[in-house]
């Protein structure tokens, strides 16, 4: 079995493709500070999948621990989740965010270096774009100006990915940019876990469908789009962590350097969602309108050609699958994952 070295493995995105790449007989080896994610994420992970991956609780800018980790085992590749990623929090503490995005980054690539680890797969954003000119947004593209300092770290990490592809070309990184994530594992016992008031659309939805909070604000409906509401594009986390499998797969073939769009490549706007939740759960969600959030770009989705093409790989679960289960993942956990 190949050992892959998962890092933020605990998190929304990690945990759905820890259990995913296990199914696929890949033997993950987690690493998580924990400091947005809980620890009994790992025994449901084993519930799920039968196997229980080997967890190291440490932060990744700690080059003594991780060196352990490094020593330990022998790794194919490393999938990089691990990060800070509040869009609104990353404008208040850019120090924070800087110093543990980028920090984490240069740690594990030394690391992968000193041990011969040529293979890595980052969790990038569909944020590298900036405000969208054209559409759909082609992975060929140019990267625009972060509208912030999450985005910026992942501006900067891409950069500094293909600086060390071009200066080590035996070296293969695969950049995989996610549009918005949705969702949870349809056994209820992974999904997204926002601690306090959720930034994100779909669980501050949830959290209003369980009776948690009284109704939804819609930020703005005067935008130019068909219902005045954003547009995204939305995929289920499933689709996504099958995503880098795919990646994992293409790696094996010594690409260099390569960027993958992970969406559908159809924008749904917030009202769809609203509507999208309401089909899928028979409930009401009460919302109103409210001003604009600052940053927000009108309609952002992926051309997915590429990754159909090269990564043999596309979104195949419904929005309304998405939403259930969603659901049923806040219903069961009310209070996040204890
Ligand atoms: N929205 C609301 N009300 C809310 C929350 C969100 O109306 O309470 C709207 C937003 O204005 C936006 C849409 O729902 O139009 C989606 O918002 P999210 O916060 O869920 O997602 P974003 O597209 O803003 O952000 C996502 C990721 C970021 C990433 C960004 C750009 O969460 O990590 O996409 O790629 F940087």
């Amino acid at each position: 079995m190949k050992e892959v070295l998962v890092t933020g493995g605990l998190g929304f995105i990690g945990s759905e493709t820890v259990v995913t790449l296990i199914e696929h007989g890949y033997h993950p080896v987690i690493v998580d500070d924990c400091s947005n994610a809980k620890e009994a994420v790992l025994e449901r992970i084993e519930t799920i999948t039968g196997f229980k991956p080997s967890f190291y609780k440490i932060d990744i800018r700690d080059h003594q621990k991780l060196h352990e980790v490094f020593k330990e085992h022998s790794f194919f590749a490393v999938l990089h989740f691990a990060g800070f990623k509040a869009v609104g929090e990353s404008v208040q503490k850019p120090l924070e965010y800087y110093e543990n995005n980028l920090g984490g980054a240069l740690s594990l690539l030394r690391l992968m270096k000193e041990f011969m680890v040529k293979n890595l797969i980052f969790s990038s954003s569909a944020t590298v774009y900036g405000n969208p000119t054209e559409l759909p947004l082609l992975e060929t593209m140019e990267r625009k100006e972060a509208t912030n300092p999450y985005g910026e770290t992942k501006i900067m990490i891409e950069r500094i990915s293909e600086d060390y592809v071009k200066a080590n070309p035996e070296w293969n990184v695969i950049l995989l940019r996610y549009f918005n994530p949705i969702g949870a594992h349809p056994s209820s016992l992974l999904g997204e876990d926002p601690q306090g008031i959720p930034n994100n659309l779909l669980p501050y939805v949830s959290q209003v469908a369980i009776g948690k909070r009284d109704h939804l604000t819609v930020f703005g409906n005067d935008y130019d789009t068909p219902d005045g509401t954003c547009i995204r594009d939305y995929l289920h986390v499933l689709d996504l962590a099958e995503g880098h499998v795919a990646a994992l797969k293409k790696i094996e073939e010594k690409p260099g350097l390569e960027i993958y769009n992970l969406g559908t490549g159809h924008g749904s706007s917030v009202l769809e969602i609203i509507r999208a939740y309401e089909e899928a759960t028979g409930l009401k969600i009460p919302y109103e309108i409210g001003p604009r959030r600052a940053g927000d770009v009108p309609v952002c989705y992926a051309g997915v050609e590429k990754a159909k093409k090269e990564l043999h790989w596309e979104a195949k679960r419904s929005l309304k699958d998405a939403c259930l289960d969603a659901y049923n993942f806040q219903k069961r956990n009310p209070d996040g994952i204890k």
